[in-house]
């Protein structure tokens, strides 16, 4: 007889918000991807968490995001659309996964030495094995044969990345030279603090590219869907795609919320916990933050919770995208890179910042993107998620 473990599942956004502030609730969302997360800052726990997560947070500063919204995005946002531009059409998910790959390549810290068409589709190819990896839990065929194989790769990732974009940073710091701004730098300069072992460093980098590149793609493809279905049954809010910034960013928001990257948050309860509520999670038991449930609770984002409506207001405290980014120790370290900050009064000044999400989103619609009426999206089939195989658009007048 297994002893299966007891699970509690969140529901309620209060609920959910207690739960991500326990302090002996222990991450267990990756059991089944610790091929690639194993000792990665999102498994981490208490003090090792704390130290980890305090030196990378450096890089996720205000201007530092700034820096990357503002300067280092568009160049690469435009590149990548270019030649699909050219072509008059593109294809969402292959072009939303080679982007945000190039990001998040950026923040992590993965240099690419020469820059060819080749050697990104080298790392994408790694991207895509790692995404695997990460998400064994939910693969729909061999487990074991798909573990091994991510293994193999993570090791030639290490020598055709990963230890040459190290030895550079080394090489800057005995130099005295400034490092450039990303993870790999901040683990490198603060190795006497850290201790990592070579693997932990390959993992985190690793991590890193796909906890930036995958959800950002997949928010990508959706919020590119769900402003196509909104302009089709509002079709005045056509001019708001290129005339108001902030609206790409609402239906951003929108989108993550009802569709957050990972539909579940799960821990494990190290102690015997009782919320508010009088909830309680015994010491050993699962707990499961039901997001989808969460993000649509009737109390807090009204009765029409489960519509898209770019033009919802939250209740104070209450952030447009729900929980998706987590909430307490693990909550995304990402979040402003990726959407920006939320709305208030500065919303429209310099300063505001917008997201890559959003960013990437609008210079696709700049470039006139519409469905292809002749090849209509489909679903990707590999995986129990909902996530699009294929989405066709067209570009241009
Ligand atoms: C739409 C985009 C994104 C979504 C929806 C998202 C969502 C999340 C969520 C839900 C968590 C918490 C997991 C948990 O509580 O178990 C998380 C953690 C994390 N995210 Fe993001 N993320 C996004 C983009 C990014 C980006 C762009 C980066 C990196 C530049 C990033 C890096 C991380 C890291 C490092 C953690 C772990 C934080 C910790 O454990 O302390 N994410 N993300």
């Amino acid at each position: 007889m297994t002893d299966e473990p007891i699970v509690t599942t969140i529901t309620t956004y209060e609920e959910a918000k207690e739960t991500y502030r326990q302090k002996d609730l222990r991450q267990a969302l990756y059991d089944a991807g610790e091929v690639i997360m194993a000792d990665v800052l999102v498994n981490l726990h208490g003090a090792e968490h704390r130290d980890r997560r305090r030196l990378e947070n450096r890089l996720f500063r205000r201007e530092t995001v700034k820096l990357y919204e503002q300067d280092r995005f568009p160049p690469i946002i435009e590149a990548t659309l270019a030649p699909d531009i050219a072509e008059g059409r593109t294809e969402l998910v292959d072009i939303g996964h080679r982007m945000m790959m190039n990001l998040a390549a950026l923040t992590a810290g993965v240099d690419r030495p020469l820059g060819t068409a080749e050697e990104t589709r080298h790392l994408y190819h790694y991207l895509l094995v790692f995404i695997e990896g990460a998400t064994l839990a939910h693969h729909t065929g061999d487990t074991e044969a798909k573990r091994a194989e991510v293994a193999r790769e993570l090791e030639v990732f290490d020598q055709e990345f990963v230890t040459p974009s190290m030895e550079r940073r080394r090489s800057l710091l005995v130099a005295g030279k400034e490092l450039p701004r990303d993870v790999l730098s901040v683990l490198v300069s603060n190795d006497d603090a850290l201790h990592l072992p070579h693997d932990v460093i390959v993992r985190e980098t690793a991590f890193y590219l796909l906890a930036g590149a995958h959800t950002s793609a997949t928010a990508f493809s959706r919020v590119s869907h769900n402003i196509f279905t909104w302009l089709e049954a509002h079709p005045d809010d056509a001019g708001l795609v290129h005339e108001d910034r902030s609206f790409i960013q609402r239906c951003t928001h929108e989108t993550v919320r009802l569709q957050p990257s990972s539909p579940v948050a799960m821990r494990w309860a190290l102690a015997d916990i009782e919320l508010k509520t009088g909830t309680r999670f015994p010491q050993g038991s699962k707990v499961v933050i039901d997001l989808l449930s969460v993000n649509r609770d009737p109390s807090v984002f009204g009765a029409s919770a489960h519509e898209f409506d770019p033009h919802r207001t939250t209740p104070d405290g209450v952030p447009a995208y729900g929980l998706s980014f987590g909430s307490g120790m693990h909550a995304c370290i990402g979040q402003d890179l990726a959407a920006g900050l939320l709305h208030d009064a500065d919303a429209d000044n310099d300063d505001h910042l917008y997201g890559l999400v959003p960013g990437a989103v609008q210079a696709l619609f700049d470039a006139g993107a519409r469905p292809d009426p002749n090849d209509p999206p489909v679903m990707d089939e590999s995986t129990t998620r909902p996530y699009f195989g294929r989405y066709p658009v067209l570009l241009g007048q």
